[in-house]
């Protein structure tokens, strides 16, 4: 057990198991696990589904600023809600999927969405995963992780994830994740880059249960000052 509550940053690419490594190291400290994905894609969802292109900054910006975001922290998933509308399910679609690097590179998305995710790690105890936790978000974390594994590794995670669902195949799912870690990581906003004070883990060859173990054992030893 951790005596002072300490937040925990989890970054990297897509696919790297980040989420539900990240669910599992809060579980195991009783912390709170904050998904800022899912606040990316929720927010992705609203605006095609409201006909807003991420070309017209002004009405992006418009509706950026009057929305409600609430999200609900669950067991399992943890809940998106906008306007006091659940749209948790429909986030992980392959059409929120392909166009999130679109919406995630706005300037007035990232300001608001970094806004609500520091306020909710105010009070300390927070696992939170994403892509600039560690370097913008909670550059003061004190504990940073940046999980990797190969585009093919990520792929096949994916794949098994999805493949019940969606019609997809492995080469697309391959794809996919190389297109968007390049969009990710050449945004001029917060780019997906690895904090210079953070822990590099590849997972290529690693099964979660070791993750977790890896991260936690990384948790206690700040905490014994090490
Ligand atoms: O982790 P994910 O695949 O659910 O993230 C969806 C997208 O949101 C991803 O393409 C990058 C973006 N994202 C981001 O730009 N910043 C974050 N902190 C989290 C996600």
């Amino acid at each position: 057990h951790i005596a002072d509550k300490i937040n925990v940053a989890i970054d990297g690419p897509a696919g790297a198991g980040k989420s539900t490594v990240a669910r599992m190291v809060a579980q195991k400290l009783s912390y709170i696990y904050v998904d800022t994905g899912a606040m990316y894609r929720a927010v992705t969802w609203y605006m095609i589904r409201k006909d807003i292109m991420p070309e017209d900054h002004d009405n992006v910006l418009q509706t950026v600023r009057n929305m409600v975001i609430e999200l609900i922290p669950g067991e399992e998933v943890q809940k998106v809600i906008i306007n006091g509308e659940d749209v948790t399910p429909h986030i992980r679609s392959l059409q929120v999927s392909g166009m999130v690097s679109q919406y995630a590179k706005i300037e007035s998305i990232r300001t608001r969405l970094s806004q609500l995710q520091r306020e909710m790690a105010l009070g300390k105890g927070v696992v939170m995963d994403g892509r600039d936790i560690g370097t913008t978000v909670l550059p003061d974390a004190e504990v940073k992780i940046f999980m990797t594994a190969s585009v093919k590794e990520r792929a096949l995670r994916r794949y098994k994830e999805l493949k019940d669902a969606e019609q997809v195949t492995l080469e697309q799912l391959e794809n996919d994740i190389a297109q968007r870690d390049l969009l990710d990581q050449s945004r001029e906003i917060s780019p997906l880059r690895r904090a210079d004070d953070s822990i590099l883990l590849d997972t290529t060859s690693m099964d979660i249960v070791q993750v977790v173990e890896t991260i936690v054992s990384h948790c206690r030893s700040y905490a014994r000052g090490e």
